[in-house]
């Protein structure tokens, strides 16, 4: 099963795709955690990338466009993939329609006015990726699945998600649209639901597709 997760930044596709992955043997591979790491590691490609992210922008099509293809391309997306955080506009949607074959778009609705909260407030392990919020840390800064390190994502600031939610509005949002015209949509509400409850609505609407 290949699946893409659609949704505006914090709507909590990096949350629901640990699960699904998880619970489907998918590959996880999200652009974002790509284009994080190779600023970590000081990569060509992660100077470039940061320019754009930190600003809140979309990394150029060419570039994020390629690495996907590639990754598409290793021996372990044969057992199935989830996108996440890609396609991110039309261009790339077409883009993929060339390299790869979807069964399914998860898309998480959700009510913008919770995002700049949600999104300021997040705090994310270096070692694991689980996200938590500042408000149900009680001033811990480690991880409670791991023990790693917590810290604030930079593209987290208000400026920047303004700016995150801007593009996703614009670029984004139109590929609700576009992937409903080709009868793969399967829409779920973020907003109130527990993490865990929305899992469990998406499992329902998963495991009909299996
Ligand atoms: P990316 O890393 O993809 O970030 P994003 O789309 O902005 O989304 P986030 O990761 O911030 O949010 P999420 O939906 O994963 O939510 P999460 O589960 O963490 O992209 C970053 C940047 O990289 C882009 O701005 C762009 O520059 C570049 N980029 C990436 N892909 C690209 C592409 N294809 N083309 C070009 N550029 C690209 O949850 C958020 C918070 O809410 C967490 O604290 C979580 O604990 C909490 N939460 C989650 N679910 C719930 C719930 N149900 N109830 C309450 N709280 C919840
Ligand atoms: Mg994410």
């Amino acid at each position: 099963m290949n699946l893409i997760l659609l949704g505006a930044p914090g709507a909590g596709k990096g949350t629901q795709a640990t699960k699904i992955a998880d619970r489907y043997g998918l590959v996880h591979i999200s652009t974002g955690d790509i284009f994080r790491a190779n600023i970590k590691n000081g990569t060509k490609i992660g100077l470039l990338a940061k320019s754009y992210i930190d600003k809140g922008e979309l990394v150029p099509d060419e570039v994020t466009c390629e690495i996907v293809k590639d990754r598409l391309t290793w021996e372990d997306c044969k057992k199935g993939y989830l996108l996440d955080g890609f396609p991110r506009n039309t261009f790339q949607a077409d883009y993929l329609d060339k390299c790869a074959k979807i069964d399914a778009v998860v898309n998480i609705n959700i009510d913008f006015s919770l995002l700049m909260d949600r999104l300021c407030g997040r705090r994310v392990c270096k070692e694991c990726g689980e996200s938590y919020h500042v408000s149900t840390l009680g001033g811990k800064t480690d991880c409670a699945r791991c023990g790693g390190e917590l810290y604030q994502r930079k593209d987290d600031n208000p400026e920047t998600v303004k700016s995150r939610l801007d593009v996703y509005e614009a670029q984004t949002a139109p590929l609700i649209d576009y992937y409903t015209k080709k009868g793969l949509i399967l829409n779920f509400t973020g907003t109130e639901a527990p993490a865990e409850v929305l899992f469990e609505e998406i499992k329902a609407k998963l495991d009909e597709l299996k």
